[in-house]
């Protein structure tokens, strides 16, 4: 996820640029690069690593670069580090083209060896310049236009794309286009504006344009043309955006929160496209081998708050997979435990922002124990993933509201992917096996899709919650580690109590906390465990609870015990948390905005952990 914009007008175009750019912050913000053009001079480009001031200040806000076309980026590493070199926009080698890019160029590798094969040099780790040096090449080989070179490129690359470009022989013009990933143009007074999103330039106009997938774009002063993928002109009807320029920026969704719930889908598949590859695993790229894997003798899951809770589902479903010892440890406890590791062991630190001080602190004790280590990370470039041996990415783009969703269900992804990779290698699952578990994994987006488009009836449910005073999330195996996630989800922002516990432990003194009323929420996802749970939701029924049960499409006698009942989809049940979470998500979030709380920013706490 990144910010893109451009701009063609009359007036000095890095101003505005910079100003759109502030608006797309959220999308990312490790570094930051303008590219502007003064009449058919060279094409300038400025770049910064840091937050989009670093840039302001390098440009003198943006008065140190004149000429009225440019475009400008806000960067969110997913192919290398956070630094200048990294930073869009980038450049062909002799600088005719330039260009930025939001998305994920999948094919990235297998283009750039062919670039290289064609005398291509590079100077960055990102699949942006790829993609830019590809369009160079159909450029000069074809000696057509920027149309027929973007749309050769366009037919090359697999993944997600937002990409807006400048050429050298086309002066005061951008070229756009997009698949899969968010664009709009728009157009008033006879200057043209392009952006990744609403909010960049509400402050022009109202009236946008939606670029399809596969199309192009092209702004000029007074005119914004669009073709499709054979270069025919094709004609678009502007849309008039109501929304005010705050709610734009959540993309009309009322937080955050609620947009990161929904951008689950999106981070999940990013997250397994970048590992997944026709259907089969490949980790050798974070130097997980199969030969480095077969010798790992035993995983340490190591992770707070809710990457904990990932770890602890990733427990039961990597153990039962792999047949590998897994011992999960927060990572608070981990670092001043005297703990005796396993020389041939993994220690794997899972975090969204890889700076949580604790979890940076257990990974500093398992290398100087000469433990090697895997960082399981959504920052690219954070401390935590510098420092651990092997980095395995989460694709869920920046998180902007305190309490975790999308990341934490690229955590689990991530774990699920690892369980079947360290099965296949250790021969615990045959091939049959092994395939269907890989696309059970690839059809968890679609499944948590359909569980959101169900979310009428959790609002509902949660509104009658909101003057909860304690909540019980109760479940066995993966569903006590999804009540974990599922009761944090709810407390830390609806300020209701609320505490999860495996089922069969609530008899051993916590049930008397049961009262009538009481909201009891039975997780019921596992069959060979689905009686056992019911058993423990009739105890509490029986002293007066208030049953919610939580169950696969199938399971509809838990109608027969529970008051009030949510489904999800089948899936492999090792992967069940991924949709059983979703809905946990959308009750914590709808109880809060129900209690009328700040749901992006509750009370008391931080997005990155940083303090001990
Ligand atoms: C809860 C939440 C926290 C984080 C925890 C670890 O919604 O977001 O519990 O999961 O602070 O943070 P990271 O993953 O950045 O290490």
């Amino acid at each position: 996820m990144c910010g893109i914009v451009g701009f063609v007008g009359n007036q000095q175009a890095a101003p505005i640029l910079l100003a759109g750019l502030a608006k797309l912050e959220y999308r990312g913000y490790d570094s930051a690069g303008l590219a502007v053009r003064d009449g058919d001079g060279k094409i300038e480009v400025v770049k910064a690593k840091g937050r989009l001031k670093v840039l302001a200040e390098k440009t003198n806000g943006g008065q140190a670069l004149a000429g009225d076309c440019g475009i400008g980026h806000t960067r969110w590493a997913t192919h290398g580090e956070p630094s200048e070199t990294n930073a869009h926009p980038h450049c062909s080698d002799d600088g005719n083209v330039v260009g930025v890019h939001n998305g994920i160029i999948e094919n990235y590798q297998e283009l750039k060896d062919k670039l290289l094969r064609k005398g291509y040099q590079f100077y960055s780790e990102t699949d942006t310049e790829v993609a830019i040096k590809l369009v160079d090449y159909y450029y000069k080989k074809y000696l057509g236009t920027p149309v027929d070179a973007i749309n050769h490129a366009m037919v090359r690359i697999r993944g997600s794309y937002a990409l807006a470009v400048m050429f050298h022989d086309y002066p005061e013009e951008i070229y756009v286009a997009r698949k899969d990933s968010p664009m709009i143009l728009g157009m008033a007074d006879g200057e043209c504006y392009v952006a990744s999103d609403v909010p960049a330039i509400l402050k022009y106009t109202r009236n946008v344009y939606y670029i399809g997938n596969m199309e192009i774009g092209r702004l000029q002063k007074g005119a914004i043309t669009f073709y499709n993928l054979d270069g025919d002109e094709i004609q678009k009807e502007p849309v008039e955006i109501t929304w005010d320029a705050e709610a734009a920026e959540k993309a009309g969704f009322e937080h955050f929160m609620i947009k990161e719930i929904h951008e689950q889908p999106r981070a999940v598949k990013d997250t397994l496209n970048s590992v997944i590859h026709d259907g089969v695993i490949d980790l050798s790229e974070m130097g997980l081998s199969d030969e480095t894997i077969r010798n790992i003798s035993q995983l340490y899951l190591v992770a707070c708050g809710s990457a904990y809770h990932a770890a602890m589902s990733a427990q039961y479903a990597i153990e039962d997979l792999a047949q590998i010892p897994v011992r999960v440890e927060l990572a608070s406890e981990f670092r001043y435990r005297k703990m005796i590791l396993d020389e041939k062991g993994l220690v794997v630190v899972i975090s969204q922002s890889g700076e949580t001080a604790d979890s940076l602190a257990a990974l500093r004790k398992a290398k100087s124990m000469g433990i090697q280590t895997l960082a399981v990370v959504n920052v690219v470039g954070s401390s935590i993933a510098r420092e651990a041996d092997h980095v395995f990415y989460t694709l869920a783009g920046p998180e902007i509201a305190v309490a975790t969703t999308k990341a934490y269900s690229t955590q689990l992804i991530a774990c699920d992917v690892l369980g079947v990779q360290f099965a296949k290698v250790r021969g615990t699952i045959d091939e049959n096996h092994y395939r269907e578990l890989t696309e059970e994994l690839l059809a968890l987006p679609e499944k948590i899709e359909r569980i959101l488009q169900d979310k009428e009836r959790i609002q509902w449910f949660a509104a009658k919650q909101a003057a909860a005073h304690d909540v019980f999330f109760i479940g066995r195996g993966i569903d006590y580690a999804i009540s974990m996630e599922g009761s944090l989800k709810l407390k830390e922002i609806s300020y209701i109590h609320s505490e999860a516990y495996a089922a069969g432990e609530l008899k051993h003194g916590t049930i008397s906390l049961i009262e009538d009323g009481t909201l009891v929420v039975g997780i019921l996802t596992q069959s060979s465990l689905y009686e056992k749970t019911v058993s423990n939701l009739v105890e509490c029924k029986s002293r007066g609870a208030y049953l919610m049960g939580l169950t696969t499409y199938g399971h509809y006698s838990i109608e027969d015990t529970a008051d009030f009942v949510i489904y999800i989809p089948k899936t492999d049940e090792h992967f069940a948390a991924s949709l059983a979470v979703v809905p946990l998500q959308l009750m914590g979030y709808y109880v809060s905005v129900a209690r009328g709380l700040d749901v992006d920013k509750p009370r008391n706490l931080a997005k990155s952990v940083t303090v001990e």
